[in-house]
């Protein structure tokens, strides 16, 4: 099959060009001047289709590098399977994801791996990677993390929160550190202190705090600071590098910020949650002073952050100013019936997590008709830093000869309106969205994964198990 998708303007994160752009097979064949003549041969008349992108932009497929689908977590499972959550990532503009392969303590790190690529096989819409978790850092864990590199898992997350769950002590850090140093891998780091979190959740439900709220101001920017200074110390002194995932507040940003001028190998990432949504408007989403049960949509970790102190504008800032690299959703999506109403009294009981994976593109260009990020930095947060962050880039990232047939064709003219109801984009596995009423001045029109048109003018075209597994090389951001 070839296609060619004509008089679009090429948006690579380094610029812009009208370009038509060939498909052959599933790869990208060649990017060609506005026409599509070839020393006098007539491309579009020898091609299985023609796709007109006239006014259109023509994006990298969107990468997100951050999801959780079926994790079990919070004593319940993520909603979105891999087949849910990796068709509404393609409605939205995503054509690859990197998820994480879970490991909590006591468990085999390989038999993890194991259980997760046969949860996703044949299941996806889209390309997948994965990262893998590492909670007790065993020693069979650190030869794991060398068998993994084979396999093409090049990152490892660690949290320094959820005590019993999940956290890791200073020292299983340093050890996975130390092992990252010499293998090349990345670590991401969870960044929040987990023991003063879990003083002050106990404080607040002893003092009858107990509405959703309070998962927010129980998870103070102290708290996440403090964490991502500690990581960024551990890996100076081991020499990994570190990727601090879901960065909320600015003062963790400066800590990034700060370790990265001083030439540490540290990166950042955020979430459009961070960008748009605040303590006091959703966490709180009432009138009433501490909120109702209503802000439990929005309960995720690390928190949303108060308006009032900045964060939001601040982290539109850093993605300017590239003191945060890139965006992913952290999408984990939980429903409010039967998941996060365990948590009717007792926040700390809410399953952590919200649904993005169907928005992400279009909240982040969002950013663009807003003038916070341009149009360039737009595909290098969402796509081309990924791509290179964890160890695709050239395959994924970038519409260039070569790389595989993703591409998105984006209309700025065209509108979405995020939510249920009439007229509305919600694909997600939720009873409720989390981006309810959001109207973005922008639109996927079509969504092209390895050369197969998946989406088009809303419609969805793919079947489950299009996606492939990815493995993936260390970051290319590393020497
Ligand atoms: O609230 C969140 N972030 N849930 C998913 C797990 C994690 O920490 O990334
Ligand atoms: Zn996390
Ligand atoms: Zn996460």
């Amino acid at each position: 099959m070839k296609t060619l998708i004509t008089n679009g303007l090429v948006v690579n994160s380094t610029g812009t060009a009208l370009a038509d752009v060939l498909i052959d097979g599933e790869t990208i064949a060649a990017v060609l001047a506005p026409g599509s003549q070839l020393l006098g041969f007539d491309v579009a008349a020898n091609v299985d289709a023609v796709i007109d992108a006239r006014g259109k932009y023509v994006i990298p497929g969107g990468i997100d590098a951050h999801t959780h689908m079926e994790m079990p977590f919070g004593g319940t499972s993520a909603s979105d399977t891999f087949e849910t959550g990796t068709r509404a990532a393609a409605w939205g503009g995503t054509t690859s994801i990197v998820d994480f392969v879970v490991q909590y303590a006591g468990e085999n790190v390989i038999d993890q791996y194991t259980l997760w690529q046969a949860k996703a096989a044949g299941q996806c819409a889209i390309d997948y990677g994965f990262h893998q978790i590492l909670s007790d850092v065993q020693d069979s864990s650190l030869v794991a993390m060398d068998e993994l590199l084979k396999e093409g898992v090049s990152s490892f997350k660690l949290f320094m929160a959820y005590k019993g769950v999940f956290l890791s002590d200073d020292g299983q850090i340093t050890k996975a550190m130390q092992k990252a140093a010499s293998n090349g891998s990345m670590i991401m780091m969870h960044a929040e202190n987990g023991s003063v979190i879990d003083l002050l959740v106990q404080q607040a439900i002893a003092a009858g705090n107990t509405s959703p709220y309070f998962h927010g101001t129980t998870r103070p920017w102290q708290a996440e600071e403090e964490a991502t200074h500690r990581a960024i110390m551990l890996a100076n002194l081991t020499g990994a590098p570190l990727y601090v995932v879901h960065v909320s507040a600015k003062q963790a940003v400066a800590q990034i910020a700060t370790a990265r001028d001083a030439g540490q190998n540290v990166f950042g990432e955020t979430c459009p949650q961070y960008l748009y949504l605040s303590l006091e408007e959703q966490l709180a989403a009432s009138s009433t002073e501490w909120g109702t049960f209503e802000g439990a949509k929005w309960v995720c970790s690390t928190p949303l952050r108060s308006r009032e102190e900045g964060h939001q504008h601040h982290m539109w800032q850093s993605l300017r100013t590239n003191d945060i690299q890139m965006v992913s959703t952290d999408h984990c999506p939980f429903c409010m019936k039967g998941q996060k109403d365990m948590g009717l009294n007792d926040f700390s009981k809410i399953p952590n997590g919200i649904g993005s994976v169907e928005h992400r593109m279009d909240l982040l260009f969002q950013g663009v008709v807003d003038k916070q990020i341009s149009l360039e930095r737009w595909v290098e947060v969402t796509s081309t830093t990924p791509a290179r962050m964890f160890g695709m880039y050239g395959k994924k990232g970038v519409i260039q000869p070569g790389a595989d047939g993703d591409v998105v064709i984006y209309d700025p003219n065209g509108h979405t309106s995020i939510g249920f109801g009439e007229g509305r984009s919600h694909h997600m596995n939720m009873d409720y969205s989390a981006w309810e009423g959001f109207e973005i001045d922008g639109h996927v029109d079509t969504v092209i994964s390895r050369g197969k048109v998946i989406v088009d003018d809303d419609r969805y075209l793919g079947t489950k198990g299009d996606g492939q597994y990815v493995p993936r090389g260390l970051s290319q951001y590393l020497i």
